[in-house]
Parts: C-alpha cells; sequence; structure tokens
C-alpha cells in the first residue's frame, strides 16, 4: 500500500527503530527491495535520485513506483532523494510522490530555509511528506561531492522551526559512496544534542555498511575498490537508539547488483538472455535489502 513518510516514520520514531530508504532506478531494484519488505513483513521507502529520474524517465518510473507501491503488502512511501532543482520537485509533487527531499544544503542558512519554506508551501496542501537536509553530507559520488560538515544544534532548532518540515537529514559524519573516511567514528554526541532539541525524525545519509565480505566477493568478480569503507553495524545501531528513524542505502545495494552482474555474467558465457543475469542481480538485491531492514529493526513493524 502506498503510505507518506510521515506515518511510517512517526511510527519508527515512536517504536524505536528505522525505516530503509534504498535508491532505485530500474525494475529490478525496484522488485528487489519491496519483495525484501513483503518477505520480512516491513515498511520501507523506495527513493529515486535526480539522476535516477534521468535515466528512467520521471513519468516512467513514477508509474512503476505507484503500481508496485499499490499492490504491496506492506507500507511504500516513495520518496524524491536529494531534489536540488526546484521544478524537479514540483514535477514529482505533481507525480503524486507521497514524500519529496529538497536539498539546499549547499546554500546558506537563510536561503536554505527560503527554498525549503517553498517546498513545504507547495507539498502541504497534497499531504506530500518534506525532508530537507542541514549540513553537508560529504563524499564523492556523481554530482554530489563536498566537504562533510556536521549539522549545528541550534540551527538545526531554528530550521525546523522556520520551516516546518517533517523529517531533517543531519550530518554527523557520515558521507555517501564506497569510501567512508569519518563514519567509523560518527558525531554521536552531536545526534544526541539535536534530538534532545528536534522532535521530528531524523534522516541519516550515507549510511551504506560495504562489508569486508561483500567487498571480497566484488573483488573476487574483478571488481577494483580500492580503499572501500562504509558505516560500522555497531554505529548503525547506535544511531537508530539516539533517534535516527530513516537511513538511506544506495552503494550497498550497487554493489551487490553490480557483483551478482558479473558473478553470473562469468559463471553463464553461454547466456544470452539477460534477464537471467538480472534476475540474480534482482536476488543478489533483494538480500542485501532484507540484511539492512533486519539491522534497522523494522522487521515485523509494517
Ligand atoms: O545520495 C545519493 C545517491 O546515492 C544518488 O546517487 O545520483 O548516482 O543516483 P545517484
Ligand atoms: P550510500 O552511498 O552510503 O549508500 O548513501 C546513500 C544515500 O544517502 C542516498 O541519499
Ligand atoms: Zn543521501
Amino acid at each position: 500500500m502506498i503510505a507518506t513518510a510521515k506515518s511510517v516514520l512517526r511510527k519508527a520514531q515512536k517504536g524505536r527503530y528505522s525505516v530503509g530508504a534504498f535508491n532505485i532506478y530500474n525494475i529490478e531494484t525496484l522488485h528487489a527491495v519491496i519483495k525484501a519488505a513483503e518477505h520480512l513483513k516491513s515498511p520501507v521507502i523506495i527513493q529515486t535520485s535526480e539522476s535516477a529520474i534521468t535515466y528512467a524517465g520521471l513519468e516512467t518510473i513514477s508509474e512503476l513506483m505507484h503500481i508496485s507501491a499499490r499492490a504491496a503488502k506492506v507500507p511504500v512511501v516513495i520518496h524524491l532523494d536529494h531534489g536540488r532543482n526546484i521544478s524537479l520537485i514540483k514535477q514529482a509533487i505533481k507525480a503524486e510522490y507521497t514524500s519529496v527531499m529538497i536539498d539546499a544544503s549547499h546554500y546558506n542558512f537563510e536561503k536554505n530555509i527560503s527554498l525549503t519554506q517553498d517546498i513545504v508551501k507547495s507539498a502541504r496542501s497534497k499531504n506530500i511528506s518534506v525532508e530537507a537536509e542541514l549540513g553537508i553530507i560529504g563524499g564523492k559520488e556523481d554530482d554530489l561531492s563536498g566537504t562533510s560538515w556536521c549539522t549545528d544544534p541550534k540551527q538545526a532548532v531554528e530550521f525546523v522551526k522556520r520551516t516546518g518540515i517533517d523529517s531533517l537529514a543531519i550530518a554527523i559524519g557520515t558521507s555517501h559512496g564506497a569510501y567512508k573516511t569519518k563514519g567509523i567514528s560518527l558525531r554521536l554526541d552531536i545526534l544526541k544534542e539535536i534530538r534532545k532539541h528536534v522532535s521530528i525524525p531524523l534522516v541519516l545519509h550515507g549510511a551504506s555498511l560495504v562489508q569486508k565480505k561483500d567487498i571480497t566477493k566484488a573483488r573476487n568478480t574483478g571488481i577494483t575498490l580500492g580503499k572501500a569503507q562504509g558505516i560500522p553495524k555497531d554505529q548503525i545501531k547506535k544511531a537508530i537508539r539516539l533517534g535516527i528513524c530513516k537511513i538511506n542505502v544506495d552503494t550497498d545495494l550497487r554493489l551487490a547488483f553490480s557483483t551478482a552482474l558479473r558473478e553470473h555474467t562469468q559463471h553463464h558465457p553461454e547466456s544470452i538472455n539477460p534477464r537471467d543475469a538480472l534476475s540474480y542481480a534482482e536476488e543478489a538485491t533483494q538480500k542485501s535489502v532484507e540484511e539492512h531492514l533486519k539491522l534497522f529493526g523494522s522487521e515485523g513493524k509494517a
């Protein structure tokens, strides 16, 4: 069933678990996430980045998400991840996404507030939830790059009050992509301080685990990964205990999908049916999503 982020996240906040938000860009990743959530009876968020929309087309990917979410046996939120293009965010609202993120975190505080207020105004009348970001989540991934700046707890209070957003993405040392540098030890003290004064759901981006077992598997297929490293599981658990209730994951799913595609093509050189390798990659992605949902504590919470 289609759900709003507001309902799903408020429930998670009360229940002290986190809802996984997974990036999708094609039928296989979409099905993998929904199948995993149904299998574990967990609520879930499917999200498309701006570049995923450019890749798949807004109408196409939106229709696919709506059809799958409507048919799902668990609550599914349809979310726009890192909306930086105001016109695209408004198109997503028109396309009936049930949640959008306005990411104006690269602007100064006042501009971040005014752009966010504008989106809250457009989304409100349609009961669409709005996530915004304060502080900079670092990392190099496509067009998302920059230095990591932790969220200032005092600014967070003012930001939430003046914008009226439904959830806040905070920067506490995570970064996007497979090469996280500060994530080993998150600034949980800052999270604690923000949670003390901000009552809306808090969001953790750049939370992929990039586990050794997955790096080894990827390397065995010939993927070159350099000094890849992610966020340790215990840090994620602590962050959830301290009040994070939405966790964004993209890189771990890309790693699972790419590794499986290679494994399949290497083991089945005779196959000329792309669906064979794609189904295998979908299964690997589903497994990765399930591992995350269990870690986030959302199993059985649908
Ligand atoms: O947070 C960023 C996501 O990983 C989006 O990446 O723009 O390559 O889809 P993408
Ligand atoms: P990862 O790159 O760590 O998977 O983070 C994804 C993310 O934050 C999407 O918004
Ligand atoms: Zn992100």
